[in-house]
């Protein structure tokens, strides 16, 4: 079956293990985030783009009607999995500075000096024309606009202050029509917590959600920014202490990790087992992007929590489908497999779904299956 076909239904029958995380809610807290349903010997019926039905194979009554079949022996199905967290449309790449980081520079150090962000601004924009472009290139292309006005600040600008007047003043009306959320880079070198206030108080005044990039390289009050602003998430966290886990655990804000970029710029991993022992709300992604994570595999980033963080695979499987989905807004429709959610499946060539996390950096997607179409196998 080609990915140009569009069966009204889909049967993805003979399952090794259909898994979910369990439950309804979202953002998934505590034990909670830690519970699996685990079916076996399992089927998974798509109608019209969505999960009608989920059930053992012996329980499968006859079908009326057209459906295409597709044999999954061998395979288990996991809920797709979304990736809350990426810098997804940039030109060009970083590989020499990748070089200059293995023979012991510091990311800081080439930002301050004018490389990391700021050498790959033609591509991510932080001019009108490009942000404009960039966002709807996302859109285009399927993905979930957020708008990262305030990441670096362009040498042709005096100071953040003076570009963040450019950037409020004229891209922010047309960037609240395309996207859905705004972040900010609140960190030294980059933004401080009040220039970070303003732009998140213009964007939520525009009517966007909102996010931080914090607590990156240090603590900058960017925890508290968020709950004060009632942002969505903070993501990063290498730098959280104590008093910010608390934090986090007492709000709503989801803490977004992202271990791929600790691992690639050698800091130390986000606290995500005091996170979770706390009570807060927490999700992962890959971080996508030219400088710190040029990585786009969540199956890696599973592998990760899992032997860096202190996750169980359950655990780490909820952070990358239901509370990710959260974060972007979509917990409604994405993140379980379930009936009513979207028909997106993650099917996975492996006797058990744990090799989601525990085969490191392996192929171990077969295909997908998006809004109940195949798209790709291996
Ligand atoms: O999330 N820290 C800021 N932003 C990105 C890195 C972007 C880049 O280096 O190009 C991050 O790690």
């Amino acid at each position: 079956m080609s990915s140009t076909d569009a069966p009204s239904r889909l049967l993805v029958r003979d399952l090794g293990q259909v898994v979910t995380p369990a439950g309804s809610e979202a953002p998934l807290r505590g034990a909670d985030l830690g519970r699996v349903d685990v079916v076996e010997d399992a089927y998974v019926l798509c109608e019209d783009g969505r999960i009608a039905d989920v059930g053992r194979m012996p329980d499968l009554g006859p079908l009326a009607g057209d459906v295409e079949e597709l044999d999954g022996r061998g395979l288990c199905a996991l809920p797709g999995l979304v990736d809350c967290h990426t810098h997804a449309c940039f030109a060009g790449d970083r590989a020499g500075e990748f070089e200059l980081r293995a023979r012991g520079a510091s990311y800081e150090e080439l930002h301050a000096a004018g490389g990391g962000i700021l050498s790959t601004v033609e591509g991510y924009g932080l001019d009108r024309e490009t942000e404009l472009a960039s966002l709807r290139a996302i859109e285009a292309g399927g993905g979930i606009p957020t708008w990262l006005g305030a990441h670096a600040v362009p040498p042709e600008f005096d100071d953040a202050d003076a570009y963040l007047d450019f950037a409020l003043a004229e891209v922010l009306p047309e960037a609240a029509r395309i996207a859905e959320a705004a972040d900010v880079f609140l960190e030294r070198g980059a933004f401080d917590r009040e220039q970070a206030r303003r732009y998140l108080e213009a964007c939520g005044d525009a009517g966007l959600a909102l996010r931080l990039h914090g607590d990156q390289f240090s603590k900058q009050g960017a925890i508290t920014l968020a709950v004060e602003l009632g942002a969505r998430s903070v993501d990063h966290l290498e730098a959280t202490g104590d008093e910010g886990v608390r934090t986090l655990a007492d709000s709503d804000v989801v803490g977004v990790m992202l271990p791929v970029a600790a691992l690639v710029l050698g800091r130390p991993m986000p606290p995500g087992r005091a996170l979770i022992n706390a009570g807060a709300a927490v999700a992962l992604a890959t971080d996508f992007n030219p400088g710190s994570a040029f990585c786009e595999s969540l199956p890696l980033v599973t592998s990760l929590a899992c032997t860096q963080i202190g996750l169980s695979p359950a655990e780490a499987l909820g952070a990358v489908t239901v509370n990710a989905a959260h974060v972007l807004g979509r917990s409604d429709r994405k993140g379980r497999v379930a009936p009513g959610y979207d028909a997106d499946l993650t099917l996975l060539e492996a006797p058990d779904w744990r090799h989601l996390a525990y085969h490191v950096g392996g192929e171990v997607v077969s295909a997908v299956v998006r809004s109940g179409r195949l798209e790709s196998r291996r």
